[in-house]
């Protein structure tokens, strides 16, 4: 359940008897290292209290869809957003009716309608419900609409029947849900990734760098791990902890991250540049602190630093190797430009004019550029981004 670490799951109580699972069910994604979020329909309080779920879940549970306080915070569309994975478990056979009719007549049905996130239902409800035609339609539907069924298994049931209907055990649900963010679409891949800024020193305190803070490529790292890739992420000093099974290079200078680029560059598979490198650095660094003269202009004579990813593009066993563009005007064309002139595969392009996007924020929208077709990614999170990112760069990859 390796591949739950980090994962924001949005775990959504419907009304029924086996709502009671659903308290283990949140032990066991949190102990795998998930971060949970309940929304309960009203329903579902009849039988668990949402005080149980805020306990084991570590968060407050979301109930209301018009909470105003709720909506000063974590709203339906922030939940909607932040969700990797919806899991609805247990998802009775009203609510499947309703999901399936594209109702947003409660906060948990709402949430459903606005997230980009996989959908993952357990159904629980009375084997005869189950059987109904009715609710074989909705399931059926639900399903062709790309919403997984976990389940449901067959057995005694709470109300005495037996037959199909009960939900899965909440050991099932998590090993299965785990097992959904194990794509291996880079299974035996070796990913080389540089992150974060450079610091270029002027003398022992002073440096010049940028306002990358590592978050693009660290996203990236974490989503090729789940993708089965080994990773090894080079990376200029950041504020951010290694990402699960992942090794970590720290580096400072565009040279330091060069040479460990450099270093099993014959091992790699993907090479991904997304790191901000310095493309200038001091011709000398100052043993002692420069000290303040009597001058009011003060000039620095910088020497160009070797281009890391054009340089492991010119390999005679290249990687595939994808490179970003950070720009702030004609975006796609510089872009373009870069692809060709750097002997890239593949270029990521975004527009660091806005602050909303690229240094530094948590959100990005990019265009990714290979020689022969141009696709917008729209603004998400970078972690959202980075998934798709790894599945695109995977599939040019095999190509
Ligand atoms: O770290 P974050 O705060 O999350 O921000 C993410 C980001 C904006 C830094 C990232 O998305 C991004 O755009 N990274 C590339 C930034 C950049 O330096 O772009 P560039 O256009 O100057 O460089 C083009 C490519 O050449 C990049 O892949 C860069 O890593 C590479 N390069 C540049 C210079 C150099 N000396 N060596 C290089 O390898």
């Amino acid at each position: 359940m390796q591949r739950l670490t980090n994962r924001q799951i949005v775990l959504g109580i419907t009304g029924g008897i086996a709502a009671y699972k659903s308290a283990e069910l949140t032990r066991l994604l949190k102990g795998a290292g998930a971060d949970v979020q309940v929304v309960m329909t009203p329903a579902a309080t009849e039988f668990i209290t949402p005080l149980t779920m805020q306990a084991l879940s570590g968060n407050p549970v979301h109930l209301h869809l018009l909470d105003p306080e709720a909506e000063a915070g974590m709203g339906h569309i922030e939940l909607a957003k932040w969700a990797d994975l919806v899991l609805i478990a247990p998802a009775s056979a009203n609510f499947m009716a309703r999901l399936n009719a594209g109702q947003g007549s409660d906060l948990l049905s709402t949430l459903c309608l606005a997230t980009e996130a996989p959908i993952v239902l357990a159904p629980a409800m009375n084997q005869a419900m189950w059987r109904d035609q009715q609710t074989q339609t909705n399931a059926t539907s639900l399903e062709r609409k790309g919403i997984q069924l976990l389940g449901p298994g067959t057995g005694e049931q709470a109300c005495g029947d037996t037959g199909p209907g009960r939900m899965l055990e909440p050991i099932e649900i998590a090993q299965q849900t785990a097992a959904l963010f194990d794509r291996g679409l880079l299974a035996g891949k070796r990913v080389f990734i540089t992150a974060g800024p450079t610091r270029e020193a002027l003398d022992p305190v002073r440096y010049i760098s940028n306002h990358s803070s590592g978050k693009m490529g660290y996203a990236l790292a974490e989503a090729a791990v789940d993708a089965g890739a080994k990773v090894t992420l080079i990376s200029g000093p950041v504020n951010l902890q290694t990402p699960p099974r992942c090794e970590r290079i720290m580096v400072e200078s565009a040279e330091q991250m060069l040479a460990a680029s450099l270093q099993h560059i014959d091992e790699c598979d993907i090479f991904i540049a997304s790191a901000a490198v310095a493309d200038y650095r001091p011709v000398a660094v100052a043993e002692h602190k420069l000290k303040k003269g009597n001058e009011e202009i003060m000039e620095l004579r910088l020497v160009k630093n070797p281009d890391i990813v054009a340089t492991v593009a010119a390999q005679s066993n290249k990687p595939f190797t994808v490179g970003f563009a950070a720009e702030t005007r004609d975006v796609v064309s510089y872009a373009q430009d870069k692809l060709t002139r750097k002997n890239l595969d593949l270029i990521i392009a975004n527009d660091v004019s806005r602050s909303d996007i690229g240094f530094n924020s948590d959100d990005n929208a990019v265009t990714v550029i290979s020689h022969h077709n141009v696709q917008q990614l729209p603004l998400c999170s970078k972690r959202q981004l980075a998934a798709k990112l790894i599945e695109i760069i995977a599939s040019n990859q095999e190509s």
